[in-house]
């Protein structure tokens, strides 16, 4: 078990949801925290919380699509502390379209900050890292990084990437001193889906529930997450016969339905 305390953390979309929960719960751990997204007021709240624990927080206002920005994160990280010891790569957006409307720009801009997004900040961070032969790296994939809903193409792509990025990510890393975790949340209670209403068996978890899943994997060094428990059995049945992945995703309506205005 790693002990978090001292520790230096860089966490993306820290600004909301399971991001901003997983920098408080690292702060919790003991670890000082960057926090980087684009909304500064909001990485400001979670500065005072973090502060309040008696940890460090930097704001770092970001916008993750952007490789010099995400240059500039990373540089001004290590002029701050001196070092990184964990990355979590949290920043997302759900980018949903059926693919009959799907158009280029819609696909890229779910690359952007879905693949990308992730992929700059660990590229920034790695050398630092494996000089040190040390570090962590989260990757917060989705679910629909391993069992694509409709009409989650351009999202269901961009989290496959990445998905697959992480698990070459892991194995060539392996023996550095380096780990890798890669997330794989199911519905999560963020404002991300606070228009979608999901049915009871696929029901939201409070990003709290992940975040804890997430700083227990960096202290175990664990492979990957999938939460909550029930996800698996999706991805057992679907791993068994993927017509009736599909049939169950059809049955239960896993890809949601908007919720009615009041
Ligand atoms: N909620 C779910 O059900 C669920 C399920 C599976 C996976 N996930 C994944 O979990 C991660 C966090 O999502 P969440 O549910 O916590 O959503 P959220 O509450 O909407 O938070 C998303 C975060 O990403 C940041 N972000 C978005 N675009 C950005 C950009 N271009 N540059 C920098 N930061 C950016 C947002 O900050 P700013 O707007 O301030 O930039 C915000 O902090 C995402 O990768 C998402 O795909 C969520």
């Amino acid at each position: 078990m790693q002990d978090l305390t001292g520790r230096i953390a860089l966490v993306t979309g820290a600004s909301s949801g399971i991001g901003r929960a997983t920098a408080v719960a690292l702060a919790r751990a003991g670890a000082d925290v960057a926090l980087a997204a684009r909304r500064e007021p909001l990485l400001e709240e979670v500065a005072e919380d973090i502060r309040a624990l008696g940890r460090g927080a930097l704001v770092i206002p970001t916008d993750v699509t952007s490789p010099s920005a995400v240059s500039q994160l990373i540089a001004r990280v290590l002029a701050h502390w001196g070092r990184l010891d964990i990355l979590v790569a949290c920043a997302g957006q759900y980018i949903r379209s059926p693919i009959r409307e799907l158009t280029p720009e819609v696909l890229q801009q779910s690359l952007a900050v879905n693949f990308y997004g992730s992929v700059y900040p660990v590229l920034e961070a790695l050398p630092h890292m494996l000089s040190r032969g040390a570090g962590h790296i989260v990757l917060v994939t989705s679910m629909d990084g391993k069992k694509g809903l409709p009409p989650d193409a351009p999202y269901v792509a961009a989290k496959f990437a990445l998905s697959g990025f992480g698990e070459v990510l892991r194995q060539e890393l392996h023996g550095t001193g380096v780990g890798v975790t890669v997330v794989f949340p199911g519905r999560v209670d963020t404002p991300l889906i606070a228009d979608l209403e999901v049915p009871r068996i696929s029901a939201k978890i409070p990003p709290e529930a992940v975040a804890r899943a997430i700083v227990r994997a960096i202290r175990r060094r664990q492979a990957e997450v999938i939460v909550p428990f029930q996800a698996r059995l999706l991805l057992l049945v679907n791993f068994v016969s993927p017509r009736l992945g599909d049939w169950a995703v059809r049955f239960f309506r896993l890809e949601g339905w908007a919720k009615e205005r009041a």
